[in-house]
């Protein structure tokens, strides 16, 4: 099975990489920095550029995309274009981009986060493109062609980048192994159009 991680130095995408690996998949990793497979989800050309370098793929996973951290009161119209370009049309460019050229009964997973149903000081912004992307997977996942599957992980707060003793967004952090199986479910299941929570 070859996968493509984009997002995959970060916190959650660099384990993702790794575990899939250490399953013996094939495995590839892209995000912006990188020599061989850059990319950048904010632009549409860029996720095309990256897919015809990498024909065939079985499945993409997303681990990639940002938002303005702000209050109501200080987030601007642009603030809010920021995580509207990156992290929720980012993501919704890559399942255009990607349902044309996976192989069939292909798979796409998307990140979202707690932020999308519980409320965390400064997250507004956050929460707007995470909500829009579970609305986006539930109704887009009817539409695709070719058992293409679509589905989101909405992970907590990770332990480490957070604190295992605070909560945030009324939660306390998870463990990365907890999000790491809720990825792996999206490959290796025949789930499509759901929110996995892990929280
Ligand atoms: N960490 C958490 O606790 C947590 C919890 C729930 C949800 N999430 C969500 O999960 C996603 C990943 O979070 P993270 O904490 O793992 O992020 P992170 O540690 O900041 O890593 C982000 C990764 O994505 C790449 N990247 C950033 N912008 C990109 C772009 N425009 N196009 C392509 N690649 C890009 C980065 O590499 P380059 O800089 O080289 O591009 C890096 O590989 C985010 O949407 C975040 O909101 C995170």
């Amino acid at each position: 099975m070859k996968i493509l991680i984009i997002g995959a130095t970060g916190t959650i995408g660099s384990k993702i990489y790794q575990s899939l690996k250490n399953d013996g998949y094939e495995v590839y990793g892209a995000h912006r920095n990188n020599q061989e497979y850059p990319v950048d989800i904010t632009d549409k050309q860029s996720i095309n550029l990256l897919f015809q370098k990498l024909p065939k793929l079985d499945a993409v996973i997303n681990a990639a995309g940002t938002a303005s951290w702000k209050t109501l009161s200080e987030l601007t119209e642009d603030d809010y274009y920021l995580g509207i370009q990156s992290k929720l049309m980012g993501q919704v460019n890559l399942v255009h981009i990607a349902k044309e050229h996976l192989v069939d009964n292909g798979s796409i997973t998307l990140t979202t986060g707690i932020l999308a149903e519980h409320y965390e000081p400064n997250a507004v912004a956050l929460s707007l493109v995470n909500g829009g992307i579970h609305s986006f997977v539930n109704s887009a996942s009817n539409e695709l062609d070719r058992g293409i599957r679509l589905n989101v992980v909405a992970p907590g707060a990770i332990a480490g980048d957070f604190p295992t003793d605070k909560k945030f967004a009324g939660y306390y952090p998870i463990v990365i192994e907890e999000a790491i199986k809720l990825y792996k479910q999206t490959l290796t299941e025949k789930i499509t159009g759901q929110i996995l929570k892990k929280y």
